[in-house]
């Protein structure tokens, strides 16, 4: 079978990623979080001070970093930066915080999009993110807009956000996923957009292994 693209994009706190991971170990495909890279970038910006206001200091910034995924013990993939595992470090709400600031630099985007092409250029991979099928692959042979009720995405977040430990009130986690949703959808470049040929997928009442097997289905019959 010809290996393909699948491209997943959506609103924050869909349940992108861990469909992504799913729908990848089902078919044996590489997954690719795109938003990992930009809370790296973000994490990088946070520790060193950098200016979002300033492109010499952004490009700088941009030429020291280096963003890798790397497999752990369990076989996940774990996004390192500059040689060092930030996976836990970037979920913290003070990165959801600022990602989407850093998300709308052009400088930063065209670092990380040439990367992500990169990644996927021998295909047989799901990537998720904000652009996949609008800028990242356009020639994506299956494109995924996830999307769900934003009281149902907070809440979700809240849980996982528990689990790791952090006590964040459900307003301040609506409050971001809302900030970051307008930010991502209104920013001048490559918003997050709903491409003509995506197969909308509305979680809102859909479990995760629903979703899981809904896209995977959708993946079979596009191969
Ligand atoms: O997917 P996740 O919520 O981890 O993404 C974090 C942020 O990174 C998003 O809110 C968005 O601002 C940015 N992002 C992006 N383009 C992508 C992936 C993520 O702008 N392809």
């Amino acid at each position: 079978m010809e290996k393909i693209i699948i491209a997943i994009d959506g609103y924050s706190s869909c349940g992108k990623s861990t469909t992504a991971k799913g729908v990848a170990a089902s078919l044996g495909y590489a997954y690719i979080d795109t938003g990992a890279m930009y809370r790296a970038v973000t994490l990088y910006f946070h520790e060193k001070h950098i200016s979002l206001t300033d492109p010499s200091d952004i490009e700088k910034a941009l030429s020291e970093i280096n963003i890798e995924f790397r497999r752990n013990k369990f076989g996940e993939n774990q996004v390192h930066l500059n040689g060092l595992n930030v996976e836990n470090e970037i979920r913290k709400l003070y990165v959801a915080n600022k990602v989407s600031d850093v998300s709308a630099i052009a400088a930063v985007r065209v670092a990380l999009v040439d990367q992500q092409r990169k990644m996927g250029q021998k295909r047989g991979v799901v990537m998720d993110g904000r652009d996949i099928a609008s800028v990242v692959f356009p020639d994506a042979e299956l494109k995924v807009f996830m999307t769900a009720d934003s009281t149902i995405r907070a809440q979700r977040r809240q849980i996982e956000l528990m689990a790791k430990g952090e006590m964040i009130s459900f307003e301040e986690i609506i409050a971001n996923i809302e900030k970051r949703d307008k930010i991502d959808t209104t920013r001048k470049e490559s918003p997050l957009i709903q491409v003509e040929d995506a197969e909308i997928v509305d979680t809102s009442h859909m479990t995760l292994d629903e979703q899981i097997e809904m896209v995977t289905i959708m993946a079979e019959l596009t191969m």
